[in-house]
């Protein structure tokens, strides 16, 4: 697969976002499977994996998804980015802590469980009001000096955010939500990054299914899974989203490819510093996803279909703004249900 660059993290154009073996998609799969999901994806050329401390907790097992996702890239594990992300709690600054000591228990425990003894993308997974995000960022060198992370980011910042922190410790990449019907990074945080080489790391970039064109109103969701909350995912928003996922059908007919891979391919030809990270739990579908990389787009082609999105209404939006993040990250207890 060809490579990208995160600031000066180099990874494979397209990653694989790790969550849904453990937490967020329902009923997660026997562990071999999974870990066998994560070989492939590396022998297809996938080299960014994508976990959080956080994966797992519906299962009460927080760390859950490191401790799998570890297990997977030890073969390989220098020969891979790991990227991983961790919530500042308010009690652990109430102790009288510092902020260092605090972030550095965090990636501590996350090394455990990876099985590592440095991880290369290390995400605030959500910025709060208890630390400032320049104290998280001088933090973030001090680890970078000390070789413990190789690079650093945040997840659901917006561009103010990002500039004060770049400033202090460059920033490698961003972890938004972006897909092709969450587009509020193009406004700002996109133009941002291009200009300062910085990663941006769609999450959720096929729509948690959406842009497959799979999901259908007789789809159920059971369990933990996300989807029965995605706006676009709801009854009348799935109908009144579908001329948008026809557009993506008569793309990949032309295209001979997957409704999923035509959207990862426009994002790929639409930014030179984008790394989608598609998660899946199917074997089958996350080598689809990879296999994104060989659909290439022209430039009329890219045109064409730019300007038919453009001319679609999307129902239901996510959004996420960090204000609305931040009330949420505000209360992070550890012991979250
Ligand atoms: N920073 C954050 O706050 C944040 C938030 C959410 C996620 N993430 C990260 O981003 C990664 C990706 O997010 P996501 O899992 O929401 O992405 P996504 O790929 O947009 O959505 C995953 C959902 O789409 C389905 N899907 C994926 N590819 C498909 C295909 N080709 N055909 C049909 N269905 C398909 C999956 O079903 P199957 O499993 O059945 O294939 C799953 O239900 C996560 O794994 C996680 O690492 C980060």
């Amino acid at each position: 697969m060809k490579k990208r660059l995160l600031g000066t993290l180099e990874v494979s154009e397209i990653g694989m976002g790790c969550m849904g073996f453990s937490h967020g998609y329902g009923k997660v799969p026997e562990e071999e499977y999974s870990l066998h999901a994560i070989e492939k994806a590396y022998e297809f050329g996938c080299t960014l994996f994508d976990t959080a401390e956080t994966y797992g907790r519906e299962m009460f097992y927080p760390g859950h998804n490191e401790e799998l996702v570890g297990k997977a890239l030890a073969p390989f594990r220098k020969h891979v980015v790991l990227a991983t992300k961790f919530h500042l709690c308010p009690e652990e600054l109430e102790e009288g802590r510092t902020p260092y000591d605090a972030v550095l228990d965090h990636l501590t425990a996350s090394m455990n469980r990876l099985k590592t003894d440095y991880v290369d993308l290390y995400y605030l997974h959500r910025t709060n009001d208890l630390v400032p995000v320049e104290t998280i960022a001088e933090v973030m060198g001090k680890l970078i000096q000390k070789g413990l992370i190789r690079g650093w980011g945040m997840s659901q910042v917006s561009v103010d955010t990002l500039r004060k922190t770049h400033e202090i410790t460059p920033v490698s990449a961003v972890q938004n939500l972006y897909s092709m019907v969450e587009r509020d990074c193009e406004k700002e945080i996109f133009p941002y990054c291009i200009e300062n080489h910085i990663g941006v790391v769609p999450f959720s970039p096929i729509a948690s299914g959406l842009l497959s064109g799979k999901v259908t109103v007789d789809t159920k969701f059971e369990g933990d899974d996300v989807r029965k909350f995605v706006p676009q995912l709801s009854k009348e928003n799935l109908a009144a989203n579908q001329p948008l996922l026809d557009i993506l059908g008569e793309y990949a007919k032309t295209k001979a490819a997957t409704a999923a891979q035509i959207s990862l391919a426009w994002m790929l030809h639409k930014y030179p510093n984008v790394v989608p990270i598609p998660g899946s739990k199917n074997q089958e579908r996350i080598l689809e996803n990879l296999g994104a990389c060989n659909v290439t787009l022209t430039d009329e082609e890219f045109a064409a279909l730019e300007s038919a999105l453009n001319a679609c209404t999307v129902y239901g939006h996510r959004g996420h703004v960090e204000s609305e993040q931040k009330a949420f990250s505000n209360n992070w207890r550890k012991d979250q249900p």
